[in-house]
């Protein structure tokens, strides 16, 4: 019996080490990594730059609190901030944390225009994490349940449907802000619009709304560009981002523009273990691989392949339904539930997820070569032939 709370149903097997794209188990058997660990090791695991610079900041200093300046943070938030289009950032350890402190910034943008209740946009479908507030603005009803009283505050709008946010817009005054992930990643790849995107960037505009997006995901290069955002034509205020930022190192930043980045003072917030010099200095080597592998460009070409190859070697069989997502995060949707792939991928040496019950979906490591992105895409695309 495992001395450790339930919470997770975790497949039978346990990873000693990994290299690259690869993964191998206690028993030494080796898997190609279409999951990185959830969209976490963008560059693969043991990457030679970060291990050096967790190596040489671990020998210097580890920890020393936020009470004190830390260089490596300092560092980190003007590099983030510039790739990332913002001004200023804060560090946390986790995606949930990167948006609790958008939704405590969204809260005091309210209150400093006087309303009382302050109200913020989330979407159907939505995954923000998994604690209390995060929880709540989460749009599936699955991880809610049983943890009620939720938190209040949250106004739930349908996918992609503008209508609805201008009616909230007209009839719901308490309403300061808008969260949303560009591409829903847990809820099943699903990606917004550009021209809602857009719109309701104008509506923010028009009613001084903060408009937040959650790039725990998306962001640091998984769909080809820094920020999911930057092909889109606007500028959010606000950026939350976790994941592939410190390449297995536990670091979340929520990054803001404008008004929304001066919103936080002394006190407002904080974090014991946020951005310390450890942490830090690994995100700084990831956004060095990022920039210096020129590895945007190269997600979006594997992404092609890959998608390409699925879809033209699994596409006659009838079962794809619909191929969704950027880059290098993608979603196979089926016409039927398909958990058990997941069990028999992994008995043929291969990582990947299913989400929202039908949906494969891929989230291979950025730096995945053209051969090992067809052997993914190929034992993608044999498992579906086999279902
Ligand atoms: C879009 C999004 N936001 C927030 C989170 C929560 O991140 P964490 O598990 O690091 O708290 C996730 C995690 O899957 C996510 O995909």
């Amino acid at each position: 019996m495992s001395a450790l709370m339930p919470t997770y149903a975790r497949l039978p097997v346990t990873f000693s080490h990994g290299e690259g794209v690869y993964l191998f188990d206690t028993d030494g058997r080796r898997y190609l990594d279409g999951l990185s660990g959830i969209a976490v090791n963008g560059l693969g695991h043991a990457h030679p730059g970060v291990t050096a610079a967790i190596r040489a900041q671990a020998d210097k200093l580890v920890h020393a609190s936020n009470l004190y300046g830390i260089g490596p943070q300092e560092q980190l938030a003007e590099r983030l901030a510039g790739v990332a289009g913002m001004e200023k950032c804060f560090f946390g350890n986790s995606g949930a944390e990167a948006n609790e402190a958008a939704i405590k910034i969204a809260r005091l943008h309210g209150h400093n225009r006087g309303v009382e209740k302050p109200a913020i946009i989330v979407l159907e479908g939505a995954f923000h994490g998994r604690t209390l507030a995060t929880l709540s603005a989460t749009g599936n009803r699955k991880i809610q349940a049983g943890f009620e009283p939720l938190v209040s505050g949250f106004v739930r709008a349908p996918v992609n449907d503008i209508e609805a946010i201008r009616h909230i817009a007209t009839n719901n005054p308490d309403v300061v802000a808008f969260l949303a992930e560009p591409i829903q990643g847990e809820g099943g790849v699903n990606e917004l619009d550009l021209d809602y995107l857009q719109a309701v960037r104008q509506i923010c505009d028009e009613q001084g709304w903060l408009m937040m997006l959650d790039e725990v995901q998306t962001g640091n290069g998984r769909t080809g560009n820094w920020f999911a955002y930057q092909d889109m034509g606007f500028v959010p205020d606000v950026i939350t981002t976790a994941k592939g930022l410190g390449n297995g190192v536990p670091i979340g930043a929520c990054m803001a523009r404008g008004e929304a980045a001066n919103i936080f003072g002394p006190g407002h917030h904080g974090s014991t273990y946020g951005g310390n010099p450890l942490v830090c200095a690994a995100a700084l080597a990831v956004l060095d691989a990022i920039e210096g592998e020129d590895l945007l460009s190269h997600v979006r070409r594997m992404g092609g392949l890959i998608r390409g190859i699925i879809e033209e070697q699994a596409g006659a069989t009838g079962r794809l339904v619909e191929t969704r997502g950027k880059g290098l995060m993608l979603g196979f949707q089926l016409d039927r539930d398909c958990p058990e792939l997941v069990q028999r991928a992994l008995d043929n040496g291969l990582l990947i997820n299913v989400t929202a019950g039908n949906t494969i979906r891929l989230l291979p490591p950025l730096v995945i070569n053209e051969t090992q992105a067809t052997e993914l895409a190929e034992g993608v695309a044999e498992l579906i032939r086999g279902l």
